[in-house]
């Protein structure tokens, strides 16, 4: 296992052993590499998880959970989550984060804003006093794909990112689309402006045709991010 990967899987195990409690019955698991790590911690837990649902935010938590046998659940079913745990693009000293550098950042916003618990994931190199410090493709903004073109003006003109771009799938075959079957763009600001996350989540959101925005604010309750040496890092 690499490096990185040690860090992930540290800053999963912390976050679940400080988060689960045994009286959680309901719990939001999000995307991305570091998650894998989440739902190892959470079957460790063996016998307890019978009394828990799990609600996954797509495609790729969905089989996690059905492949570690676990109960599957929904969100309509579950509209009050107990703990969801999610990975991070970046989290500043704040902890607003940027999400949906996976393009799933809609069905996570909905399992965080459905969760009496919000904990992020990550390994060191997301840990930044300023969002934007090393994840330097842009904000993921999730769009209804027959607006992308009149929102992409909107972001490259008033909104203030002229380099705002359709996010393409590999090899350039065409569009990535999201599980919702919308467009990705990526939009980058300046760092003044992600020094305000929430009033350029705002703006943006304000955009006819965008669907969600991947700046998540004032939501975690706490980010851990496993070290190089060993050691986890938490920000609360
Ligand atoms: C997907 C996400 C992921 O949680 C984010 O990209 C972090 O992924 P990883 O754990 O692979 O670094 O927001 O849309």
């Amino acid at each position: 296992m690499s490096g990185i990967e040690r860090s992930k899987r540290l800053a999963a195990f912390a976050a679940v052993d400080e988060n689960l409690l045994a009286k959680h019955r309901v719990i939001g698991i999000g995307s991305g590499s570091t998650v894998p790590y989440v739902v190892e911690r959470i079957f460790s837990r063996g016998e307890e998880n019978k009394d828990r649902v799990f609600i996954p935010s797509g495609f790729q938590s969905k089989e996690l959970v059905v492949s570690a046998g676990m109960n599957l659940g929904d969100v309509d079913q579950y509209p009050i989550i107990d703990v969801t745990f999610d990975g991070a693009d970046e989290v500043d000293a704040n902890l607003n984060c940027i999400k949906g550098g996976g393009a799933c950042h809609l069905r996570e916003k909905v399992l965080a804003e459905a969760a009496k618990i919000f904990i992020l994931v990550a390994d060191y190199r997301k840990n930044v006093e300023f969002l934007g410090t090393n994840f330097s493709q842009g904000v993921p903004i999730e769009v209804v794909p027959f607006a992308y073109a009149k929102v992409l003006q909107n972001l490259r003109g008033v909104v203030g990112s002229p380099t705002a771009s359709l996010r393409m799938a590999v090899k350039k075959a065409g569009p990535v689309v999201s599980d919702n079957a919308n467009f990705i763009i990526d939009a980058p600001f300046d760092r003044e402006v992600m020094k305000d996350p929430y009033t350029i989540m705002a703006k943006i959101k304000m955009i006819t045709g965008v669907v969600e925005v991947g700046l998540f604010c004032h939501m975690a309750k706490a980010a851990y991010f496993g070290n190089e040496d060993g050691t986890v890092t938490i920000k609360r």
